[in-house]
């Protein structure tokens, strides 16, 4: 785990416990071995510390949270480091995150490689540094600026962080060599600074600036207990001495380990990894090279997709059927670099460069070189297999051909060529530029070769790729349907828009379903609909009435001039009574707890039919699509995590009430569900069993 070697008095120390050195209790015991071997050496007057791979440290090993400490524990390692009588310098050598960079805090330099990262993430995992890293990183670099980057949890690279004061020397030539030669010099000097003494970067006006900044901070605060525990850990830098500080922080870590959004946290964390392993699908299997894409259809989503395309550096070809439709796709786009560069995020040179890699051309015969085709048009099948047809004859053999269909049959289109193992669904979400999901649909024909393409092309656009299987709405849109018509039941049933909407901003999303129907536009719903001969006798009379959502000016809100949100609306509060009577309902009041249940047991149970017929791999699976897709607060760890939480007999009884009480069978608790309730299981014991 940790490899030694003495070189012209340097002990250098090598972490090597892939794949990405965490410190786990094993290479903590090989630092603590290595810091005792070079004291007690007479002929080595200076350690290195850096490890193999290209990870420096990720930090804590997080798959040990929850369990027994093994010694030496993390502050034990930091002491032993920081207290060694003979200097240590971290030689970074790649990211070193949390308590990886915790461990290059408490050495007495840093030198970089060119290409490391360094940061403190905690923040995301529902955590905050546990290590010192609260009070030392403030010590080198100042308390806002320390802060900032403990709240967001973001890395800065090396040069930014030798430009703060993290890291002393970026290393230009070999790190070894200049981290060794740093390490003697100090040596010889007899150097060796500790942060902890450091006073200089904590001043008056240090302390308004984080002030100013806790103020920005307020919300996050009360949603999420850890920020609050890292500001009052980061404050103490000002009031309390080191040790005190370090003692706060590591009551604060150890209590929000046991906190149940930390452990949700972290649960997000490995299913987000875990979707990369796919059923059928082994390490070896091979990606074919996508040089160019081409999109087709140059509408919101199409245009959304090239940008996806251009921002990973991959050329594109932007096809409609005419010039104008064209045109219109490409202005759109330019609009959208041109916000970016407005708020500072884009250069007006990469917007240029970004823009050449898109180009526009009319007509489906454009496809000919591309080695990716993604289809965006509107939902009609018949549209969509005329198009996979040509498609089909114009494009080289082996060029995958990919639809952005939300919710029609992939098999079906893919039966509309002679290479449906080469036919793929890559379900984007809008803004496609934005939106980190992407539904990756296997078809029951679709080869693995072109699944292990997808994959690694969803990463490389910057997206969280979640392999499903073939059905309407596939795993995201399928669950939401039952959520829209849980809504609209509780209209009818006595609710109001903005009452079901504070229940469910309440429960931790960022919009509820109402505020987000107004802003998609409740048309499409609406065709829907009458496609498939469904009603929604308040969405569709608000429809009839014209009231399409914010587009419209009106929905189930009015949005006056320059509002920035709805504002609510007697008319639908009255329309939606007299659709009550109409339906001969007699309306009465739900509290927000009853709201989240009527509206989420039932998407919960939905999941469980997606597992039972395999449509996803895994519970993981599912949550990942709900939190990267539609917003389900990471805290809560999605819908099949939190069902768990719930209790599945809970959810399993509240529904059997649900469907006695509408006589809509649907909400029966399905065949998984009613056995996992009644074995007292949770869907996380099913593991990959089913
Ligand atoms: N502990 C345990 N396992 C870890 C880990 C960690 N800190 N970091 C990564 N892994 C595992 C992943 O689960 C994955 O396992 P798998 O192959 O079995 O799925 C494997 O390492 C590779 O990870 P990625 O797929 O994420 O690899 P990338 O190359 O894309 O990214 C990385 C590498 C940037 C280091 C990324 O893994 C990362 O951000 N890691 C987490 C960093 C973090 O949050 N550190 C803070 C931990 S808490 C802490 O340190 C507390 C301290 O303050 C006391």
């Amino acid at each position: 785990m940790v490899r030694t070697a003495v070189n012209e008095g340097v002990l250098v120390a090598t972490i090597d416990n892939p794949p990405v050195n965490a410190l786990s209790a094993d290479v903590r015991r090989g630092l603590v071995e290595a810091l005792r071997n070079a004291a007690a050496d007479p002929q080595v007057s200076a350690l290195v510390i850096t490890s193999s791979g290209k990870t420096f440290i990720a930090g804590a090993d997080i798959s040990e949270f929850g369990k027994p400490p093994q010694s030496p524990t993390f502050p034990e390692l930091i002491q032993a480091l920081e207290e060694s009588p003979k200097p240590v310098v971290a030689a970074i050598n790649g990211a070193a995150l949390g308590g990886g960079l915790e461990v290059a805090l408490a050495c007495h330099a840093r030198v970089a490689a060119p290409g490391a990262k360094l940061g403190l993430p905690e923040v995301k995992l529902g955590l905050i540094p546990g290590a010192g890293g609260t009070q030392r990183l403030p010590r080198l670099i100042g308390a806002a600026t320390a802060f900032r980057m403990m709240r967001d949890g973001e890395p800065v690279g090396a040069a930014a962080a030798r430009d703060l004061g993290i890291v002393d020397i970026v290393a230009d030539s070999d790190l070894l060599v200049t981290a060794s030669m740093h390490a003697r010099e100090m040596a010889r000097n007899g150097s060796r600074p500790a942060a902890r003494d450091r006073r200089d970067r904590i001043t008056e006006e240090d302390r308004a600036a984080f002030e100013a900044l806790v103020k920005e901070t307020a919300r996050q605060m009360k949603e999420m207990p850890n920020v609050a525990a890292l500001v009052e850990t980061v404050r103490a830098v000002f009031d309390r001495a080191f040790d005190d500080g370090v003692a706060l922080e590591r009551e604060h870590f150890l209590r929000l380990i046991e906190d149940d959004r930390s452990k949700a946290l972290r649960y997000v964390f490995f299913a987000e990894r875990e979707t990369s392993r796919v059923p059928g699908l082994s390490k070896d299997t091979q990606a074919r090279p996508l040089r160019r894409a081409a999109v087709v259809g140059a509408g919101t989503m199409g245009g959304g997709i090239a940008i996806c395309f251009a921002n990973a550096g991959i050329p594109v070809t932007l096809i409609e059927t005419s010039e104008e439709a064209l045109a219109r796709g490409i202005a759109r786009i330019e609009q959208t670099y041109d916000a970016s560069v407005r708020r500072g995020t884009l250069s007006p040179e990469e917007k240029q460069r970004r823009l050449g890699l898109i180009a526009g051309r009319a007509g489906l015969e454009a496809a000919a070189d591309a080695d990716i085709v993604v289809e965006a048009v509107f939902e009609d099948m018949a549209v969509k297999t005329s198009i996979f047809g040509d498609l089909d004859r114009i494009t080289a053999p082996g060029a995958i051909l990919a639809t952005n269909t939300s919710y029609l049959d992939v098999n079906e289109i893919a039966a509309a060529t002679r290479r449906p193992e080469d036919v793929i669904g890559l379900h984007f979400f809008s803004p496609a530029n934005v939106m980190r999901l992407l539904e990756v649909v296997r078809a029951e024909r679709t080869s693995s070769e072109v699944v292990a393409t997808a994959l690694s092309l969803g990463r490389a656009l910057g997206k969280i790729p979640v392999v499903v299987g073939v059905c309407f709405g596939f795993v995201g849109n399928r669950m939401l349907s039952k959520r829209t018509v849980a809504a609209e039941r509780l209209l009818t049933a006595g609710a109001l828009p903005h009452e079901v909407d504070a229940a469910v901003t309440d429960f931790g999303f960022r919009m509820g379903p109402f505020a987000m129907a107004d802003l998609a536009g409740l048309d499409i719903g609406w065709r829907t609909r009458k496609s498939l001969g469904q009603k929604a006798p308040v969405a569709d009379a608000l429809c009839e009435a014209n009231r399409l959502g914010q587009k419209a000016g009106k929905g189930y809100y009015v949005y006056p001039e320059g509002a920035r949100s709805g504002e609510r609306d007697p008319e639908v509060e009255r329309l939606i009574e007299k659709v009550s009577s109409e339906l001969g309902i007699k309306r009465r009041s739900f509290t927000p707890d009853e709201i989240v249940e009527r509206l989420l047991y039932p998407m919960v149970n939905e999941g469980a039919r997606i597992l039972d017929e395999g449509i996803a791999a895994r519970t993981g699976d599912i949550d990942v699509i709900w939190l990267n897709g539609y917003g389900w607060p990471a805290w809560r760890g999605g819908p099949m995590y939190w069902a768990d939480q719930v209790g599945l007999a809970k959810i399993a009884d509240r529904l059997e009430a649900f469907a006695a009480e509408t006589g809509d069978d649907s909400l029966r608790p399905a065949p998984l569900l009613r056995r996992l309730a009644d074995e007292g299981r949770t869907f996380a014991s099913l593991g990959g069993e089913r």
